[in-house]
């Protein structure tokens, strides 16, 4: 189980090699397999295997991924990948998980590798800096969104609750991202303790209906402790007013958490500052740097205002356990997070940031920008196209409405130009509901789609609407 050291080098170029090629070929790839496709599920099937009792060799196992495995998959890290919200995959982070795999150092608690520790710790810092956090804040990186509100849930419940806090309601909107429900059920709260306001026609919180809200459930004997808003909303990108929801939050002694999974990054460009305004004010903030930094999936973050809060939700001790830290500036993350034994992901962001420099994130971020507003001038220009969401940030919503159908016919015809754009494999895309009108939704957040991608889209488009039109 251990190579020699030239069978070591042959096993890292072999690797290298495969990867490199198809990162090089990841523009001319398909966007997406035929998921429609009857055969998927005898070709997955045929990957199911017995427990192997002696190897194979490096080149089979790697034949094997490339050809038969990866290609079965949606292309996310392709540049024609605007469904959901993108990540990208940017390459360094692939050399940090290699060295930190390699290496396979113990970042759980602070004396196991203090170097390792601070560097990721230099991670959190940048991050707070980036949302406009002061110095005295802190926070953890987690493996996504999910649990970083997760973490967020539990972190605000022990702050503002009893030990018997089934009383406790969570505030959100009927736009925020179903893994903050999920959130407060795992943190043992009553699911119909989670209220959902209503929006606006931005598919911004009603802040008037929020506070109406919580008088009656405190009239009603129950503990309002969190508010949650949205930097940018999975649905349409819609960003609450964040300054507005602060004020609702310190009037009532809520704890307050933005969900920025998605937007957070945009803080470092101007436009993204103006749009999240207020969005320091926040006890707590998510966001993911497997969204807006371009990172590989399983890398999110929780950043709070005062890490205290962390350390008094996650502290335990056990007698085979090493000494903790006491000077708060040497953290122990076990202390401050769910997780003890975890991978060091710090390096896949410090990596990165430190290869390229902050200023290239920031500027292809704006590239994003861009290429969402241009998207929906184009779409705008067709004739009968609505936007049903202009882009706040990088993301725009709309559907084709031409005379003549009801609103269940358009939502037909609408999931079939989302199925030939697709179908064309240049980019894929992803629909939603919205106000019960079937949406198709562009976000544009890979490091890797530029102005021709786009453009193809929007030939895409084009060509689709001319195949389906005269059939209607
Ligand atoms: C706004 C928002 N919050 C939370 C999440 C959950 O993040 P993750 O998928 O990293 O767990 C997402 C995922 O897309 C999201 O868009």
């Amino acid at each position: 189980m251990e190579p020699s050291t030239d069978q070591m080098r042959v096993m890292v170029d072999q690797v290298a090699e495969r990867v490199i090629d198809h990162i090089a070929s990841l523009p001319s790839q398909p966007a997406a397999y035929d998921e429609h496709d009857a055969d998927t599920r005898a070709r997955v099937s045929a990957l199911a295997e017995s427990l192997p009792g002696t190897g194979t060799d490096l080149d089979g196992l790697l034949d094997l991924l490339f050809r038969e495995v990866i290609p079965l998959s949606y292309n996310t890290a392709a540049p024609g990948y605007l469904a959901y919200i993108p990540g990208g995959g940017v390459f360094p982070s692939a050399l940090a998980d290699f060295i930190a795999n390699a290496v396979n150092r113990f970042v759980g608690v602070w004396i196991a590798a203090p170097g390792l520790v601070q560097l990721e710790l230099n991670v959190v810092r940048w991050f707070c800096e980036i949302i406009g956090y002061p110095a005295s804040s802190g926070g953890i990186l987690t493996s996504g969104g999910s649990l970083a509100n997760f973490t967020a849930v539990v972190t605000a419940r022990r702050e503002r609750l009893p030990d018997d806090f089934l009383a406790g309601t969570i505030y959100t909107s009927d736009q925020t991202h179903h893994s903050v429900r999920k959130a407060a059920v795992l943190a043992g709260l009553p699911e119909e303790n989670v209220r959902e306001i209503a929006t606006n026609e931005d598919c911004e919180i009603q802040l008037d209906d929020l506070r109406r809200r919580i008088k009656e459930d405190r009239e009603g004997g129950l503990q309002p402790f969190m508010l949650v808003t949205s930097a940018g909303t999975t649905n349409t990108g819609a960003v609450d007013d964040l300054d507005g929801a602060a004020d609702v939050a310190e009037d009532e002694g809520l704890w307050l958490h933005v969900d920025a999974a998605y937007g957070g990054f945009f803080m470092l460009t101007e436009r993204g500052r103006e749009c999240m305004r207020g969005i320091e004010r926040a006890d707590s903030v998510a966001l993911d740097p497997h969204k807006g930094l371009f990172l590989p999936y399983g890398n999110g973050s929780l950043l709070v205002r005062d890490p205290g809060a962390l350390r008094r939700a996650h502290t335990t001790f056990a007698d085979y356990m090493p000494q903790m830290q006491q000077d708060t500036d040497l953290v122990d993350f076990c202390q401050i997070s769910p997780e003890l034994s975890r991978d060091f992901r710090g390096l896949r962001a410090w990596l990165p940031i430190k290869l390229f420099g902050i200023d290239a994130f920031r500027s292809s971020l704006d590239e994003k920008l861009d290429l969402a507003r241009w998207a929906a001038d184009q779409i705008r220009e067709l004739s009968d196209m609505e936007i049903l969401a202009e882009p706040r940030l990088s993301l725009t919503a709309f559907r084709w409405a031409p005379a003549g159908h009801s609103e269940d016919g358009l939502n037909d015809l609408n999931r079939e130009l989302l199925r030939c754009v697709n179908a064309r494999k240049n980019v894929y895309i992803t629909g939603t509901m919205l106000r019960g009108r079937y949406a198709l939704r562009i976000c544009v957040l890979s490091f890797r789609t530029h102005q021709d991608r786009m453009e193809q889209c929007l030939v895409d488009i084009r060509e689709c609407i001319e195949e389906l039109g005269p059939a209607q």
